[in-house]
């Protein structure tokens, strides 16, 4: 019989944070953002399928509860005791489920997942509305990742609960967005001011293709309600179709300055926050695109920027990367909890 004291100890002490936890500013964050909790009231009967429908007010609110949230070691409350979120993923996901999940389980919610549509009725060719009728009887808020873009839609029509988008198809993946300007504003928290004086804007850089990823899609409309603090935002891509038909007029028109070049390492050195991503997911497989683009420690960045990436990587983004102060992906990543159990919690109004 194995005792206790045969079992050996571990040799290596736990490892610290990897990336830059000590330079975010979420209490900072808290002291630029006025509380204003009625701003947030409206989203708990909504829907959420595209970064469109947040403004900047509500931005601003779901970053400092989030930021309240990070600050506070356990929630006091558990607001959602007793309330059952379905998760549904038929798409394969790290960061969303386990952190949706993870943000209902600390705000005291019970879950309910599916991570492969074989196990319902959907294998036997069941509609998205017998679906959605079924989920609005057996929980209180739904999240759903398909590769189809119309399935939120098709669902939307029966659903008489909440569903939100972690990602449909090439088209919007908002509450990721919600997490990367979460990471970019405990970055910057002056970015909020609006009479920000020009030395102090960004420069921003994507590299990606804004026409066929979502994460860069839905980043960009909530990036574009902060166009006065940003110079401009240059799209650093070498395939022919950059945009979806009208995406980059409707930037322009919601007041982004945007440029497009295939000259990365030129870029590199006015960029102050660089945004990656490589991978795609389409039907049943996945697209990798700009795979000649790669950042590495020794890549022309600024002292100071931030390197961004929604993850999961590939070659793209170099580990060697991890142990410098440009690291922000993973705060990006960790913060995503935060920023989900913000907009989690405007459900409580509608229980
Ligand atoms: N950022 C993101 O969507 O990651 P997952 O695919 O792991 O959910």
């Amino acid at each position: 019989m194995v005792k206790p004291s045969d079992i050996p100890l571990p040799t290596q002490p736990l490892q610290s944070l990897p990336d830059n936890a000590h330079l975010e500013c979420p209490e900072e964050l808290l002291k630029h953002i006025e509380e204003d909790a009625g701003t947030l009231l409206d989203l708990a009967n909504q829907s959420i399928v595209s970064a469109r429908q947040f403004d900047r007010e509500r931005v601003m609110q779901l970053c400092r509860l989030a930021a309240k949230y990070e600050t506070t070691a356990v929630p006091v409350q558990r607001p959602l005791t007793g309330k059952i979120l379905i998760s549904a993923f038929y798409e394969p996901s790290t960061r969303t489920r386990l952190s949706f999940e993870s943000a209902w389980h600390r705000l005291g919610g019970d879950i309910m997942s599916i991570t492969d549509p074989g196990t319902t009725g959907i294998a036997k060719g069941e509609s998205y509305r017998d679906v959605a009728e079924m989920l609005s009887s057996y929980g209180d808020v739904i999240v759903l990742r398909d590769t189809d873009q119309n399935a939120i839609f098709e669902m939307m029509k029966a659903l008489r609960v909440p569903i939100i988008n972690a990602g449909n198809g090439i088209d919007e993946h908002p509450t990721q967005a919600l997490a990367d300007i979460f990471a970019i504003l405990k970055w910057r928290p002056d970015l909020l001011e609006l009479d920000i004086t020009e030395d102090r804007k960004i420069r921003i850089g994507i590299i990606g293709v804004p026409g066929r990823m979502r994460t860069v899609r839905s980043l960009l409309l909530l990036l574009s309600l902060f166009g006065y603090a940003i110079k401009e935002v240059v799209i650093i891509c070498n395939t022919r179709e950059v945009f979806a038909k009208g995406q980059r007029e409707e930037l322009e028109q919601r007041g982004l300055t945007v440029r497009v070049t295939t000259e990365m390492d030129a870029e590199l050195p006015n960029l102050d926050v660089v945004y990656i991503n490589a991978i795609v997911w389409s039907g049943n497989s996945y697209e990798e695109h700009g795979t000649e683009y790669c950042l590495t420690k020794d890549s022309p960045l600024r002292e100071d920027a931030i390197v961004l990436h929604p993850l999961a990587r590939g070659s793209e983004l170099s580990t060697d990367l991890d142990e410098t102060p440009h690291n922000w992906y993973f705060a990006q990543a960790r913060g995503a909890v935060y920023i989900r159990m913000a907009l989690l919690t405007c459900y409580v109004w509608l229980f």
